[in-house]
């Protein structure tokens, strides 16, 4: 028989894309959590639940034995204590990225993870993006040669949602749901430029170096950089450069350009058409007009995240984006906020848990 997931849902509004990919696969609908009354009314009378299946305190999710699984998608500073409650609750859990800000919540996670027999995913979901995953199976199928170089991006413009930082936020659940993004632990390269970051070591590894700088010219309202550009060396013939812009005067968008030794691939998150240039049958000469390879946009694929979520827990398979693997991506996340700040060269430390 499937295993019946019943699932939590905890904060609404990325967590709104998780309940539809719920509802979506057939899991049935627990619990939904938010802080703030009015979000939760609007997803209470859009799928049609009771008022006890609506709470504004998250704990009446981790203590309702039916829910099995639980996607948490509540401010970054919340995520360990929550993904640590509810795997020891028994609950399987999907965490939004980034997996925690700090390398001590990393740690802490991957060792909860570790300790418990349940699935802990975290929704890097740029391994999702439709434009992403055909651009993957381009390259495994060796149409570009062997990378040795790739540059990938986070642009978004955070100019109008960040608000003035408050350090009493952390003492105060209300104002850190209206001012999370701003808390210095929250870099934009961690916060954002890990969705860049991922991209990258899903293509290329885990880098052994990563060399930044950055700029703070456009968002006041923070203390950390706005802007940072980072090199990473993955080995002696690989390498990537990654840049993260949260103040970027454009619209969001990831202009990506993979580099193989037999071609080259430009695409981007929010274009369904991936350039592909290759050496032709001289060997030598490439097509100045690329050939196009078109898919239907899905960014944000929230549905395939969580599909892949529920395919685990049903088939009890390992998880491939597991606690470690969120962990690395936030680690070299860290590793170049670090580079920046010391103007140095940062090996990353890949050993989390004891
Ligand atoms: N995968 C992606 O592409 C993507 C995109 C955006 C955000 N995110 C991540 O998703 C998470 C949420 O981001 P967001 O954009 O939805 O943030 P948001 O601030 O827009 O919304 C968060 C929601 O959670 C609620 N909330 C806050 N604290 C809560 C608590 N203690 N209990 C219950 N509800 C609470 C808030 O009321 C709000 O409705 C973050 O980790 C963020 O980094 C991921």
């Amino acid at each position: 028989m499937k295993y019946q997931l019943v699932v939590g849902v905890i904060g609404l509004v990325m967590g709104r894309r998780h309940l539809f990919a719920a509802v979506d696969y057939g899991a049935e609908i627990g619990k939904i959590c938010d802080l703030n009354p009015e979000t939760l009314r609007k997803y209470q009378e859009e799928y049609h639940l009771s008022d006890g299946q609506c709470c504004t305190d998250w704990t009446e999710i981790l203590n309702d034995p039916r829910i099995n699984a639980v996607v948490i998608a509540t401010p970054d500073q919340l995520h360990r204590e929550m993904v640590e409650k509810c795997l020891a609750a028994g609950k399987h859990v999907l965490c939004e990225k980034p997996l925690a800000l700090t390398r001590e919540d990393i740690c802490a996670i991957v060792s909860a993870a570790k300790k418990s027999n349940r699935k802990c995913m975290v929704g890097q979901i740029s391994r999702f993006n439709s434009t992403f995953v055909k651009a993957k199976e381009l390259v495994d199928k060796g149409v570009i040669g062997d990378i040795y170089y790739m540059e990938t991006e986070y642009a978004h413009d955070y100019a109008t949602i960040l608000r003035e930082w408050d350090p009493s936020m952390k003492e105060d659940v209300n104002k850190l749901a209206s001012m999370w993004r701003s808390d210095p632990a929250r870099h934009g390269v961690v916060g954002g430029g890990c969705h860049a970051v991922d991209l990258i070591r899903w293509f290329c590894g885990d880098p052994v170096e990563v060399s930044a700088y950055g700029t703070h010219r456009l968002l006041p309202q923070v203390t950390y950089d706005d802007a940072t550009v980072a090199i990473l060396k993955f080995s002696d013939q690989l390498m990537g450069k990654v840049f993260v812009s949260t103040g970027c005067k454009r619209p969001y968008t990831r202009l990506t350009c993979i580099y193989g030794t037999k071609g080259t691939l430009v695409c981007d998150s929010t274009k369904g058409e991936i350039q592909v240039y290759t050496i032709g049958e001289d060997g030598v000469k490439v097509n100045e007009t690329p050939e196009l390879v078109t898919v239907t946009v899905k960014d944000h694929n929230a549905v395939d995240e969580f599909k892949k979520f529920a395919q685990h827990i049903e088939n009890d398979e390992v998880v491939e984006m597991d606690a470690d693997l969120g962990a690395r991506t936030v680690e070299v996340c860290l590793s170049i906020v670090r580079s920046a700040e010391l103007g140095k060269p940062v090996a990353p430390d890949y050993s989390f848990a004891d």
